[in-house]
């Protein structure tokens, strides 16, 4: 079933151009399940670019970057400046976890990429460990500063908030946008962990909002407002914003503007949803810029605009951020 007439349109596509990466997040996926894609099933950069500029006749305007994690794809730098030049894609984003970001983020910058979204769920060492399996806290914090300092705007940092993890931060993680020109967005947590996990650590956005009201009056951004599924708020002395995501409680799916392309080529209307059309064979079947288009056009009605919480990943295999693309 397709989407009303004068529903959101959708002009937004998100790339995933790995499935690695060199983080192993609890709440990402089930990595011992995972089994890295070969590298003859992965798209090309050739064939991304090529991809992207019929998505842009389309009518997508605005790619975001994804893995995996993005920037341990070799190349990606040059990628990134050639995609700059394709007609119609008017705006790129890159989201990345920042590990890489002290050494690549100048490169990044010289190819004309100003949206960054880094994660960042917690502000200590040993906890960032135990999120992420890596020792890696300082690096990001380094990357984040440096990218700042380069000229990256807007800078976002996504934090999934998470129940007896690092839910006493909530307060520490937004004094960064006081002192920052960041946004600092908290997220629900999505169950792409197992049902026990999830209802372990998950934290309604009510709850996160009213441990954030003790900062002073949450105000309306004065950023123009996106069609992304975040509400954002700033609040008085702070020099960066705050932002929620509640893909759980918020029911945003009749907003949504996006498309997904995993980094082995597959189409997908809907993060949570299986359905998914293969581009890569096509693609290298040699059809033509017409016949790859008219998939894009496929997946677009195939936006339904709602999906039902909660899928868990025993409902639906294929449920992956890393393979998907957060
Ligand atoms: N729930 C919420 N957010 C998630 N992310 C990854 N997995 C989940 C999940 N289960 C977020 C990460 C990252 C972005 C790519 O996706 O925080 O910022």
């Amino acid at each position: 079933m397709g989407k009303d007439p004068g529903a959101t349109k959708i002009n937004y596509l998100r790339i995933s151009v790995t499935d690695r990466c060199n983080l192993r997040c609890r709440y990402c996926t089930y990595w011992r399940d995972w089994r890295k894609l070969p590298a003859k099933e992965i798209l090309r950069y050739e064939e991304l670019l090529r991809l992207a500029a019929i998505a842009g006749r389309m009518g997508i305007s605005k790619v975001r970057i994804t893995g995996g994690e993005p920037l341990v794809r070799r190349g990606l730098a040059e990628f990134l400046g050639k995609l700059r030049h394709v007609p119609g894609i008017a705006k790129i984003c890159l989201t990345t976890n920042g590990v890489l970001l002290p050494e690549l983020a100048p490169a990044l910058y010289k190819t004309g990429l100003r949206h960054l979204n880094v994660s960042l769920d917690t502000l200590r060492r040993e906890r960032y460990r135990q999120i992420t399996g890596q020792d890696n806290l300082a690096e990001v914090l380094a990357g984040l500063e440096k990218s700042a300092a380069l000229g990256f705007h807007p800078l976002k940092i996504n934090c999934v908030v998470l129940r007896g993890i690092n839910d006493d931060e909530v307060l520490d993680l937004a004094m960064l946008a006081r002192d920052h020109p960041y946004q600092v967005r908290f997220i629900e947590l999505m169950p792409s962990v197992s049902r026990q996990w999830w209802q372990r650590h998950f934290v309604p956005m009510p709850e996160v909002l009213q441990r954030l009201m003790v900062l002073g009056p949450l105000l309306p951004s004065t950023q123009e407002a996106t069609a992304g599924p975040a509400r954002n708020f700033r609040l008085p002395g702070f020099r960066g914003e705050l932002g929620c995501i509640s893909p759980m409680s918020g029911h945003h799916c009749h907003t949504c503007n996006r498309l997904r392309l995993t980094a082995d080529g597959k189409l997908r209307p809907c993060l949570l949803a299986p359905s998914k059309l293969d581009l890569k064979e096509p693609l290298r079947l040699g059809l033509s810029d017409d016949l790859l288009g008219y998939f894009f056009k496929e997946a677009m009605k195939k936006k339904t605009g709602k999906t039902e919480f909660p899928l868990f990943p025993s409902h639906h295999p294929g449920w992956s951020m890393a393979s998907i693309g957060g």
